[in-house]
């Protein structure tokens, strides 16, 4: 025992692992505080706008640390060395939200709300709603920068949020469970991309539905 510690001790390589795998604790810690700082925001506005509207729009909200496996290999991928400096500035899906609406306009209602809070600062915006992927995926994508408090210091983390609705998260995680069985050939392809149109025609339907009750 006593010599494996001497060789643990001796090794270089081996300090230099650990200070990086401690190094990397810690900055998973910060990405799951980042993660409850933007998960209490959207429970609060969810609170209050279900008070006002007497209706949920928040449908639900999920979140996710990205696996190392994944970190490793999204930075292998772009030529990056596996590194924390490299972790945070390489990446801004490490940590991530989504969440989902019960309409396309909550989706948007949500968004601005969140964007507009003095400590958020929105950092880029895919809209996949407005301009859908060629596979018919629907949904909002925001990277978002926000500070968490730590016991010295204060720093900035980016977070990925991904906001749709029910209906396009439906479609979205079948066409995933799909697409990872194997390859899709064309024709279903195109039959998913028609069933993603047809649901937000759906959508809309929906929409129009509620505003005739509501006025
Ligand atoms: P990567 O995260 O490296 O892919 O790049 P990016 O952040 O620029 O890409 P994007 O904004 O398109 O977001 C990628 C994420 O969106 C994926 O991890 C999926 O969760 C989701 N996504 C994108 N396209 C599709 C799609 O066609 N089908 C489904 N089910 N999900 C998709
Ligand atoms: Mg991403």
């Amino acid at each position: 025992m006593r010599e494996l510690q001497r060789w643990l001790g001796d090794n270089p390589q081996f300090e230099q692992n650990m200070a990086f795998l401690e190094d990397f604790q810690y900055l998973m810690m910060c990405y799951r505080s980042s993660i409850k700082e933007v998960k209490t925001k959207l429970e609060i506005l969810a609170d209050e706008l279900s008070l006002q509207k007497k209706r949920s729009p928040i449908h639900s909200i999920e979140s996710r640390i990205k696996k190392p496996k994944s970190i490793g290999e999204k930075l292998i991928k772009r030529g990056k060395t596996i590194s924390i400096d490299n972790i945070r500035n390489e990446l801004n899906d490490v940590a991530g939200i989504r969440v989902t609406c019960s309409y396309v306009d909550d989706v948007y209602d949500i968004v601005n709300m969140l964007v507009s809070q003095d400590d958020v600062e929105l950092i880029r915006t895919k809209d996949y709603i407005k301009n859908p992927k060629e596979s018919g995926y629907r949904s909002l994508h925001i990277i978002v920068a926000i500070p968490i408090f730590l016991s010295e210091k204060s720093e900035i983390f980016r977070i990925e949020i991904q906001i749709r609705t029910i209906a396009m998260d439906f479609w979205a995680s079948l066409e995933h469970s799909l697409r990872y069985k194997g390859d899709v050939p064309p024709v279903a392809f195109k039959k998913l991309e028609d069933a993603a149109t047809n649901i937000s025609k759906m959508e809309d339907q929906m929409l129009t539905i509620r505003k005739y009750i509501e006025e």
